[in-house]
Protein backbone atom coordinates (compact mmCIF):
# COMPACT_ATOMS: atom_id res chain seq x y z
CA UNK A 1 0.00 0.00 0.00
CA UNK A 2 2.73 2.51 0.85
CA UNK A 3 4.26 1.88 -2.69
CA UNK A 4 0.77 2.17 -4.47
CA UNK A 5 0.18 5.52 -1.98
CA UNK A 6 3.70 7.00 -2.95
CA UNK A 7 2.47 6.98 -6.36
CA UNK A 8 0.01 10.13 -5.75
CA UNK A 9 1.99 13.26 -6.30
CA UNK A 10 -0.60 14.95 -5.27
CA UNK A 11 -4.62 15.03 -3.84
CA UNK A 12 -6.12 14.54 -7.34
CA UNK A 13 -3.98 11.50 -7.94
CA UNK A 14 -5.38 9.97 -4.49
CA UNK A 15 -8.91 10.97 -6.00
CA UNK A 16 -8.44 8.94 -9.27
CA UNK A 17 -6.98 5.78 -7.23
CA UNK A 18 -10.08 6.36 -4.86
CA UNK A 19 -12.18 6.23 -7.76
CA UNK A 20 -10.78 3.14 -9.58
CA UNK A 21 -11.25 0.94 -6.37
CA UNK A 22 -14.65 2.19 -4.94
CA UNK A 23 -17.85 1.52 -6.60
CA UNK A 24 -19.58 4.05 -8.51
CA UNK A 25 -22.11 4.63 -5.92
CA UNK A 26 -19.86 4.95 -3.13
CA UNK A 27 -17.13 6.70 -5.06
CA UNK A 28 -19.99 9.79 -5.92
CA UNK A 29 -21.19 9.43 -2.24
CA UNK A 30 -17.82 11.00 -1.27
CA UNK A 31 -16.95 12.88 -4.31
CA UNK A 32 -20.00 15.26 -5.21
CA UNK A 33 -22.23 17.85 -4.02
CA UNK A 34 -25.78 18.21 -3.62
CA UNK A 35 -28.11 19.35 -6.34
CA UNK A 36 -26.51 20.78 -8.90
CA UNK A 37 -23.04 20.86 -7.06
CA UNK A 38 -22.75 24.94 -7.35
CA UNK A 39 -21.23 25.32 -3.86
CA UNK A 40 -18.71 22.64 -4.20
CA UNK A 41 -17.30 24.23 -7.85
CA UNK A 42 -17.42 27.70 -6.15
CA UNK A 43 -15.83 26.53 -3.01
CA UNK A 44 -12.51 25.85 -5.52
CA UNK A 45 -13.49 28.81 -7.88
CA UNK A 46 -13.15 31.15 -4.61
CA UNK A 47 -9.88 29.60 -3.37
CA UNK A 48 -8.10 29.64 -6.88
CA UNK A 49 -9.38 33.58 -7.10
CA UNK A 50 -7.06 34.12 -4.26
CA UNK A 51 -3.95 35.19 -5.36
CA UNK A 52 -0.56 35.00 -2.82
CA UNK A 53 1.46 38.11 -2.25
CA UNK A 54 5.31 36.87 -1.87
CA UNK A 55 7.81 38.51 -0.13
CA UNK A 56 11.30 38.05 -1.14
CA UNK A 57 14.95 37.68 0.34
CA UNK A 58 13.75 36.78 3.79
CA UNK A 59 15.84 33.37 5.03
CA UNK A 60 13.42 30.66 4.91
CA UNK A 61 15.94 27.60 5.30
CA UNK A 62 14.29 26.98 8.38
CA UNK A 63 10.67 26.61 7.53
CA UNK A 64 8.17 25.31 10.86
CA UNK A 65 4.99 24.88 9.50
CA UNK A 66 3.01 23.89 13.38
CA UNK A 67 0.62 25.43 15.10
CA UNK A 68 -0.49 25.26 18.65
CA UNK A 69 -4.41 24.65 18.95
CA UNK A 70 -6.23 24.74 22.70
CA UNK A 71 -2.56 24.28 24.24
CA UNK A 72 -1.41 21.34 22.05
CA UNK A 73 1.53 21.90 19.64
CA UNK A 74 0.30 20.31 16.10
CA UNK A 75 2.99 19.79 13.17
CA UNK A 76 0.29 21.15 10.55
CA UNK A 77 -1.98 23.78 10.28
CA UNK A 78 -4.59 21.22 9.49
CA UNK A 79 -7.20 18.71 11.16
CA UNK A 80 -8.94 15.83 9.33
CA UNK A 81 -12.54 16.43 9.46
CA UNK A 82 -15.68 14.22 10.10
CA UNK A 83 -16.68 12.03 7.14
CA UNK A 84 -19.28 9.44 7.58
CA UNK A 85 -18.09 7.09 4.72
CA UNK A 86 -14.04 6.28 6.18
CA UNK A 87 -15.50 2.83 7.06
CA UNK A 88 -17.13 2.10 4.25
CA UNK A 89 -14.83 2.73 2.03
CA UNK A 90 -11.88 0.86 3.95
CA UNK A 91 -12.10 -1.61 6.48
CA UNK A 92 -12.43 -0.03 10.07
CA UNK A 93 -11.00 3.18 7.86
CA UNK A 94 -12.13 5.45 11.07
CA UNK A 95 -8.64 4.21 12.54
CA UNK A 96 -6.36 4.34 9.77
CA UNK A 97 -7.57 7.65 9.39
CA UNK A 98 -6.89 8.28 12.90
CA UNK A 99 -3.32 6.39 12.67
CA UNK A 100 -2.32 8.78 9.90
CA UNK A 101 -3.46 11.90 11.92
CA UNK A 102 -1.47 10.41 14.75
CA UNK A 103 1.67 9.72 12.87
CA UNK A 104 1.36 13.45 11.43
CA UNK A 105 0.95 14.86 14.69
CA UNK A 106 -2.71 16.69 13.36
CA UNK A 107 -6.13 15.91 15.07
CA UNK A 108 -8.62 13.85 14.12
CA UNK A 109 -12.27 13.93 13.99
CA UNK A 110 -14.22 11.17 14.28
CA UNK A 111 -18.19 11.07 12.56
CA UNK A 112 -20.95 10.20 14.72
CA UNK A 113 -22.18 8.66 11.47
CA UNK A 114 -19.15 6.09 11.65
CA UNK A 115 -18.57 2.22 11.71
CA UNK A 116 -16.24 1.95 14.46
CA UNK A 117 -17.23 2.23 17.54
CA UNK A 118 -15.24 5.06 19.41
CA UNK A 119 -13.51 3.17 22.38
CA UNK A 120 -11.80 1.49 19.67
CA UNK A 121 -10.69 4.38 17.31
CA UNK A 122 -9.83 6.14 20.36
CA UNK A 123 -7.55 2.82 21.61
CA UNK A 124 -5.85 2.03 18.34
CA UNK A 125 -5.87 5.40 16.52
CA UNK A 126 -3.76 7.14 19.25
CA UNK A 127 -2.92 11.00 18.83
CA UNK A 128 -5.74 13.97 19.38
CA UNK A 129 -9.33 13.20 18.67
CA UNK A 130 -12.56 14.91 18.66
CA UNK A 131 -15.97 13.76 17.98
CA UNK A 132 -18.40 15.25 15.40
CA UNK A 133 -22.09 14.94 16.77
CA UNK A 134 -25.32 15.08 14.36
CA UNK A 135 -28.46 15.32 16.32
CA UNK A 136 -30.91 12.86 14.98
CA UNK A 137 -34.94 12.52 16.56
CA UNK A 138 -34.53 11.65 20.04
CA UNK A 139 -32.13 14.06 21.74
CA UNK A 140 -31.90 12.67 24.73
CA UNK A 141 -30.36 9.48 23.16
CA UNK A 142 -27.83 11.61 21.38
CA UNK A 143 -26.95 13.00 24.53
CA UNK A 144 -26.08 9.45 26.16
CA UNK A 145 -24.19 9.37 23.06
CA UNK A 146 -22.19 12.59 24.21
CA UNK A 147 -21.70 10.68 27.73
CA UNK A 148 -19.68 7.85 26.33
CA UNK A 149 -17.56 10.29 24.25
CA UNK A 150 -16.80 11.82 27.25
CA UNK A 151 -16.06 8.59 28.87
CA UNK A 152 -14.06 7.46 25.62
CA UNK A 153 -11.20 10.27 26.17
CA UNK A 154 -12.23 12.37 23.15
CA UNK A 155 -10.56 15.92 24.05
CA UNK A 156 -13.37 18.08 21.98
CA UNK A 157 -17.17 17.62 21.15
CA UNK A 158 -17.76 19.03 17.33
CA UNK A 159 -21.59 20.10 16.62
CA UNK A 160 -22.40 20.00 13.58
CA UNK A 161 -25.42 22.42 12.72
CA UNK A 162 -26.05 22.90 9.25
CA UNK A 163 -28.07 20.09 8.48
CA UNK A 164 -31.41 20.18 10.20
CA UNK A 165 -32.66 17.99 7.26
CA UNK A 166 -31.19 15.68 4.86
CA UNK A 167 -29.65 17.15 1.93
CA UNK A 168 -30.75 17.08 -1.71
CA UNK A 169 -28.52 14.68 -2.98
CA UNK A 170 -29.97 13.48 -6.26
CA UNK A 171 -26.81 11.76 -7.65
CA UNK A 172 -27.05 9.02 -4.53
CA UNK A 173 -31.28 8.45 -5.14
CA UNK A 174 -30.05 8.02 -9.17
CA UNK A 175 -27.18 5.69 -7.75
CA UNK A 176 -29.82 3.89 -5.57
CA UNK A 177 -27.02 4.11 -2.79
CA UNK A 178 -28.59 3.12 0.40
CA UNK A 179 -26.43 3.10 4.38
CA UNK A 180 -26.39 0.06 5.55
CA UNK A 181 -25.85 -1.24 1.96
CA UNK A 182 -28.40 -3.29 0.07
CA UNK A 183 -27.93 -5.80 -2.24
CA UNK A 184 -29.31 -5.39 -5.68
CA UNK A 185 -28.59 -6.58 -9.07
CA UNK A 186 -27.07 -3.22 -9.57
CA UNK A 187 -24.94 -3.23 -6.52
CA UNK A 188 -23.75 -6.68 -6.85
CA UNK A 189 -22.39 -5.91 -10.51
CA UNK A 190 -20.72 -2.57 -9.10
CA UNK A 191 -19.14 -4.49 -6.72
CA UNK A 192 -18.18 -7.14 -8.60
CA UNK A 193 -16.52 -4.69 -10.92
CA UNK A 194 -14.45 -3.16 -8.04
CA UNK A 195 -13.04 -6.58 -6.24
CA UNK A 196 -10.80 -4.81 -4.03
CA UNK A 197 -13.00 -3.16 -2.38
CA UNK A 198 -15.97 -5.29 -2.30
CA UNK A 199 -13.63 -8.30 -0.98
CA UNK A 200 -10.96 -6.18 0.75
CA UNK A 201 -13.36 -4.23 2.90
CA UNK A 202 -16.80 -5.68 2.81
CA UNK A 203 -15.72 -8.82 3.07
CA UNK A 204 -13.35 -8.76 5.85
CA UNK A 205 -16.32 -6.89 7.46
CA UNK A 206 -18.51 -10.31 6.96
CA UNK A 207 -15.17 -12.05 7.80
CA UNK A 208 -14.04 -10.17 10.91
CA UNK A 209 -17.27 -9.50 12.23
CA UNK A 210 -19.70 -11.21 10.94
CA UNK A 211 -21.67 -8.23 9.40
CA UNK A 212 -21.81 -5.57 7.16
CA UNK A 213 -20.22 -1.90 8.43
CA UNK A 214 -23.12 -0.52 11.06
CA UNK A 215 -23.70 2.53 13.09
CA UNK A 216 -21.87 1.84 16.05
CA UNK A 217 -21.46 5.43 17.72
CA UNK A 218 -25.32 6.40 17.49
CA UNK A 219 -27.18 5.62 20.93
CA UNK A 220 -30.61 4.11 19.04
CA UNK A 221 -33.07 3.55 22.43
CA UNK A 222 -34.89 0.39 21.71
CA UNK A 223 -38.35 1.38 20.81
CA UNK A 224 -36.52 2.87 17.73
CA UNK A 225 -34.64 0.00 16.72
CA UNK A 226 -37.19 -1.20 14.31
CA UNK A 227 -37.34 1.67 12.18
CA UNK A 228 -33.41 2.72 12.60
CA UNK A 229 -32.25 0.45 9.84
CA UNK A 230 -31.60 2.58 6.38
CA UNK A 231 -29.96 5.94 7.68
CA UNK A 232 -29.07 7.76 3.59
CA UNK A 233 -32.31 7.32 2.12
CA UNK A 234 -34.89 9.43 0.17
CA UNK A 235 -37.43 7.84 2.50
CA UNK A 236 -34.95 7.93 5.56
CA UNK A 237 -37.66 8.09 8.40
CA UNK A 238 -37.96 7.93 11.79
CA UNK A 239 -34.67 7.63 14.50
CA UNK A 240 -32.45 8.32 11.92
CA UNK A 241 -34.54 11.53 10.47
CA UNK A 242 -32.33 14.63 11.79
CA UNK A 243 -33.96 17.23 14.18
CA UNK A 244 -35.22 20.39 12.83
CA UNK A 245 -36.00 21.54 16.17
CA UNK A 246 -32.89 22.41 17.38
CA UNK A 247 -32.01 26.41 18.39
CA UNK A 248 -28.86 27.72 19.99
CA UNK A 249 -30.65 26.80 23.39
CA UNK A 250 -29.47 23.44 22.50
CA UNK A 251 -25.84 24.37 22.50
CA UNK A 252 -26.39 26.09 25.49
CA UNK A 253 -27.69 22.67 27.27
CA UNK A 254 -25.02 20.84 25.46
CA UNK A 255 -22.30 23.24 26.96
CA UNK A 256 -23.45 22.98 30.79
CA UNK A 257 -22.55 19.14 29.66
CA UNK A 258 -19.36 19.25 27.68
CA UNK A 259 -16.43 19.59 29.94
CA UNK A 260 -13.95 19.96 27.31
CA UNK A 261 -13.65 21.65 23.94
CA UNK A 262 -16.79 22.71 22.50
CA UNK A 263 -16.67 23.57 18.79
CA UNK A 264 -20.18 24.80 16.39
CA UNK A 265 -19.64 23.27 12.83
CA UNK A 266 -21.10 24.72 9.97
CA UNK A 267 -21.40 28.70 10.71
CA UNK A 268 -21.52 30.37 7.61
CA UNK A 269 -23.11 34.21 9.22
CA UNK A 270 -21.34 36.52 11.45
CA UNK A 271 -24.09 36.93 13.58
CA UNK A 272 -24.38 32.98 14.28
CA UNK A 273 -20.58 32.76 15.13
CA UNK A 274 -21.06 35.73 18.01
CA UNK A 275 -23.95 33.54 18.93
CA UNK A 276 -21.86 30.07 19.29
CA UNK A 277 -19.29 32.73 21.69
CA UNK A 278 -22.16 33.73 23.21
CA UNK A 279 -23.04 30.07 24.10
CA UNK A 280 -19.46 29.39 25.17
CA UNK A 281 -18.59 27.36 22.17
CA UNK A 282 -14.86 27.49 22.31
CA UNK A 283 -14.41 27.84 18.65
CA UNK A 284 -16.70 27.14 15.05
CA UNK A 285 -15.61 25.02 11.51
CA UNK A 286 -16.52 28.42 9.01
CA UNK A 287 -17.81 25.63 6.69
CA UNK A 288 -20.49 24.87 4.02
CA UNK A 289 -19.67 20.96 4.01
CA UNK A 290 -18.03 19.99 1.40
CA UNK A 291 -20.98 21.57 -0.83
CA UNK A 292 -22.74 18.72 0.47
CA UNK A 293 -25.68 20.72 2.43
CA UNK A 294 -27.21 23.86 0.72
CA UNK A 295 -26.07 23.90 -2.81
CA UNK A 296 -26.01 27.89 -3.39
CA UNK A 297 -24.27 28.62 0.05
CA UNK A 298 -21.76 31.63 0.48
CA UNK A 299 -18.33 30.03 -0.18
CA UNK A 300 -16.35 29.00 3.35
CA UNK A 301 -13.83 31.75 1.58
CA UNK A 302 -16.47 34.30 1.12
CA UNK A 303 -18.20 34.54 4.42
CA UNK A 304 -14.47 33.80 6.47
CA UNK A 305 -13.19 37.82 6.11
CA UNK A 306 -16.11 38.66 8.22
CA UNK A 307 -16.51 35.92 10.76
CA UNK A 308 -12.85 36.46 11.42
CA UNK A 309 -13.28 40.25 12.01
CA UNK A 310 -16.14 39.41 14.61
CA UNK A 311 -14.92 36.85 16.45
CA UNK A 312 -11.45 35.86 16.20
CA UNK A 313 -10.44 37.73 19.51
CA UNK A 314 -13.02 35.02 21.03
CA UNK A 315 -13.02 31.95 19.52
CA UNK A 316 -10.81 29.58 17.12
CA UNK A 317 -11.52 29.25 14.11
CA UNK A 318 -11.48 26.44 12.06
CA UNK A 319 -12.27 26.91 8.04
CA UNK A 320 -12.71 23.65 5.28
CA UNK A 321 -14.05 23.09 1.83
CA UNK A 322 -12.32 22.67 -0.85
CA UNK A 323 -8.84 22.45 0.03
CA UNK A 324 -6.85 20.26 -2.12
CA UNK A 325 -3.09 22.35 -2.13
CA UNK A 326 -0.70 23.64 0.70
CA UNK A 327 -1.20 27.07 -0.87
CA UNK A 328 -5.43 26.34 0.05
CA UNK A 329 -3.80 26.20 3.48
CA UNK A 330 -1.68 29.30 3.65
CA UNK A 331 -4.41 31.51 1.87
CA UNK A 332 -7.23 30.55 4.65
CA UNK A 333 -4.62 31.26 7.49
CA UNK A 334 -3.65 34.40 5.88
CA UNK A 335 -7.97 35.11 5.49
CA UNK A 336 -7.84 34.47 9.56
CA UNK A 337 -8.66 30.56 9.59
CA UNK A 338 -5.98 29.00 12.78
CA UNK A 339 -6.98 25.76 11.09
CA UNK A 340 -7.72 24.44 8.17
CA UNK A 341 -10.41 21.06 8.31
CA UNK A 342 -9.97 18.71 5.34
CA UNK A 343 -12.19 16.35 4.27
CA UNK A 344 -12.20 14.90 0.93
CA UNK A 345 -8.51 15.15 0.70
CA UNK A 346 -7.47 12.47 3.44
CA UNK A 347 -10.96 10.40 2.25
CA UNK A 348 -9.22 9.66 -1.07
CA UNK A 349 -6.30 9.06 0.79
CA UNK A 350 -7.73 6.26 2.72
CA UNK A 351 -10.26 5.17 -0.06
CA UNK A 352 -7.44 4.43 -2.34
CA UNK A 353 -4.83 2.90 0.12
CA UNK A 354 -5.70 2.82 4.10
CA UNK A 355 -3.65 4.63 6.64
CA UNK A 356 -0.67 4.42 3.86
CA UNK A 357 -3.35 6.64 1.57
CA UNK A 358 -4.29 8.96 3.98
CA UNK A 359 -0.84 9.76 5.33
CA UNK A 360 0.49 10.33 1.65
CA UNK A 361 -2.19 13.15 1.67
CA UNK A 362 -1.05 14.38 4.79
CA UNK A 363 2.66 14.11 3.62
CA UNK A 364 1.70 15.90 0.12
CA UNK A 365 0.18 18.82 2.30
CA UNK A 366 3.24 19.16 4.29
CA UNK A 367 5.74 19.31 1.34
CA UNK A 368 3.27 21.98 -0.47
CA UNK A 369 2.67 23.67 2.70
CA UNK A 370 6.49 23.87 3.10
CA UNK A 371 7.59 24.59 -0.27
CA UNK A 372 4.77 27.86 -0.55
CA UNK A 373 5.71 28.79 2.76
CA UNK A 374 9.47 28.98 1.53
CA UNK A 375 8.39 31.15 -1.86
CA UNK A 376 6.09 33.50 0.09
CA UNK A 377 9.03 34.36 2.58
CA UNK A 378 7.75 32.83 5.43
CA UNK A 379 9.61 30.93 8.07
CA UNK A 380 6.49 30.15 10.45
CA UNK A 381 2.67 29.68 9.70
CA UNK A 382 1.61 32.31 12.93
CA UNK A 383 3.58 34.90 10.46
CA UNK A 384 1.40 34.97 7.31
CA UNK A 385 -1.18 38.18 7.27
CA UNK A 386 -3.62 39.55 5.38
CA UNK A 387 -1.27 40.79 3.36
CA UNK A 388 0.22 37.82 2.19
CA UNK A 389 -2.60 37.47 -0.18
CA UNK A 390 -4.92 39.68 -2.54
CA UNK A 391 -8.84 39.01 -2.72
CA UNK A 392 -10.28 39.52 -6.35
CA UNK A 393 -11.51 42.55 -5.54
CA UNK A 394 -7.78 43.53 -4.73
CA UNK A 395 -6.50 43.10 -8.13
CA UNK A 396 -5.94 45.17 -10.86
CA UNK A 397 -8.80 44.13 -13.61
CA UNK A 398 -7.00 41.70 -16.14
CA UNK A 399 -6.24 43.08 -19.15
CA UNK A 400 -6.03 46.73 -17.48
CA UNK A 401 -2.36 46.49 -17.45
CA UNK A 402 -0.01 48.31 -20.35
C1 LIG B 1 -18.37 12.05 1.97
C2 LIG B 1 -18.42 13.07 3.04
C3 LIG B 1 -19.00 12.78 4.28
C4 LIG B 1 -19.07 13.75 5.27
N1 LIG B 1 -19.60 13.42 6.49
C5 LIG B 1 -19.70 14.36 7.44
C6 LIG B 1 -20.25 14.04 8.70
O1 LIG B 1 -20.63 12.91 8.98
N2 LIG B 1 -20.35 15.05 9.61
C7 LIG B 1 -19.94 16.32 9.35
O2 LIG B 1 -20.05 17.21 10.19
N3 LIG B 1 -19.37 16.63 8.17
C8 LIG B 1 -19.25 15.69 7.23
N4 LIG B 1 -18.68 15.99 6.02
C9 LIG B 1 -18.13 17.35 5.81
C10 LIG B 1 -16.66 17.41 6.22
O3 LIG B 1 -16.51 17.30 7.61
C11 LIG B 1 -16.02 18.75 5.79
O4 LIG B 1 -16.80 19.82 6.25
C12 LIG B 1 -15.88 18.82 4.27
O5 LIG B 1 -15.62 17.57 3.71
C13 LIG B 1 -14.77 19.79 3.88
O6 LIG B 1 -14.69 19.93 2.49
P1 LIG B 1 -13.64 19.11 1.59
O7 LIG B 1 -14.16 17.71 1.53
O8 LIG B 1 -13.69 19.78 0.29
O9 LIG B 1 -12.32 19.18 2.30
C14 LIG B 1 -18.56 15.04 5.02
C15 LIG B 1 -17.98 15.33 3.79
C16 LIG B 1 -17.90 14.37 2.82
C17 LIG B 1 -17.23 14.70 1.51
Amino acid sequence: MKSLARKALNIDDLRKMASHRLTKSLFDFCDKGSEDQISMRDNRIALDRIKLMPRVLRDVSRRDPSTTLFGKRHDLPLVIGPTGPAGFVWYRGETALARAAAGANIPFTLASSSNTAMEKVMANGGGTQWFQLYIWQDVEAALLTVKRVLDAGFEALVLTVDSPVYNNREIDVRNDLSFPPRVTLRSAIDGILHPHWLFGTIGRYILDEGHLPKFTNVHIPEQHKSNASNYVSAASKGFFNRNDTLDWNFVRRLRDLWPRKLLIKGILHPEDALLAADCGADGIFVSNHAGNVNDTAITTWDALPAIVDAVSNQLTIIADTGVRRGSDVLKALALGADLVAIGRATLYGVAAAGEMGAARALEIFDAEICRTMAVMGLSDVSSITRDHIRLPGELPVSGSVK
